[in-house]
């Protein structure tokens, strides 16, 4: 009897870049529906607010109590923690296939957003964690009052605060050079593999992540200048 041994399929190169592309674009999802949520505070205080208590009720009565929020929030740790592992074994194997660097290093490794993909994966975690104590906990927020989060926002990005809204558009950019990295190598992948099937991919992320960047900036800038208050 002949006894075939299946390979996993993350233990092929191929299958953790499936793993890369999976989680990436579950996170790259999240961030476009929560980029429009936030938005919602151009609607006044009582629809903002209204809004985030319905995102903790939704999938009731068929869920209990905030089981939806704990089913998404696990959903989103899983993608994060998979796909900086991916990520983190895949740049391992590259390295020891290749011990001896590249003489022309910028030119093999591409773009500028290609080449900070660690570094700025390392600042959007850092900002995540700061993100969550601000405006989930409320522990390091003005007001940190979880029944009032129109007030935490217009609180966090206050004139006197313009350090706070600098701090975010500093995490805010990283994210976007980060996406359009990601956002260009699914495209490619997806579409056409020629020169001008190449260039809509990288045209296609560069709006993407310019689009996702000023849905986000305009939320701290609108309470720095008085535009929300
Ligand atoms: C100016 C930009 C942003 C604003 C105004 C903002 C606002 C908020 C608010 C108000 C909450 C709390 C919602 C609630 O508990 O009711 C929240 C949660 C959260 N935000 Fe943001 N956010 C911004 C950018 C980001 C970015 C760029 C990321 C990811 C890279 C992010 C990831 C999260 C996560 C993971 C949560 C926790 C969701 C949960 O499990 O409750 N946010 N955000």
């Amino acid at each position: 009897m002949v006894i075939t041994k299946t390979r996993s399929p993350i233990r092929s190169n191929v299958g953790l870049k499936a793993v890369m592309a999976v989680t990436g674009i579950l996170l790259a999802l999240f961030l476009i529906a929560h980029m429009l949520g936030n938005l919602k505070v151009f609607t006044g205080e009582t629809s903002f607010d209204h809004y985030a208590h319905w995102l903790r009720d939704i999938g009731k009565p068929l869920l209990p109590g905030v089981w939806f929020l704990w089913i998404l929030r696990t959903v989103l740790v899983v993608a994060v923690v998979a796909h900086i592992v991916a990520a983190t074994v895949l740049a391992r194997r590259a390295r020891a296939a290749r011990p001896v660097k590249y003489a022309h290093r910028k030119k093999v490794n591409g773009s500028y957003a290609a080449r900070t993909m660690r570094w700025g994966g390392v600042i959007i975690l850092l900002f995540v964690i700061y993100h969550l104590l601000d405006l989930t906990t409320g522990t390091l927020n003005p007001v940190g009052d979880a029944s009032k989060p129109y007030g935490n926002v217009v609180a966090d990005f206050a004139p006197e605060r313009w350090y706070v809204t600098l701090f975010y558009t500093l995490a805010i950019l990283a994210v976007g050079f980060h996406l359009r990295h990601g956002a260009f190598s699914a495209f490619r992948s997806l579409g056409q593999q020629t020169p001008r099937g190449e260039r809509r991919a990288r045209t296609a992320a560069l709006v993407f992540a310019v689009l996702l960047c000023a849905g986000y900036l305009v939320v701290p800038f609108a309470v720095l200048t008085g535009l929300v208050s």
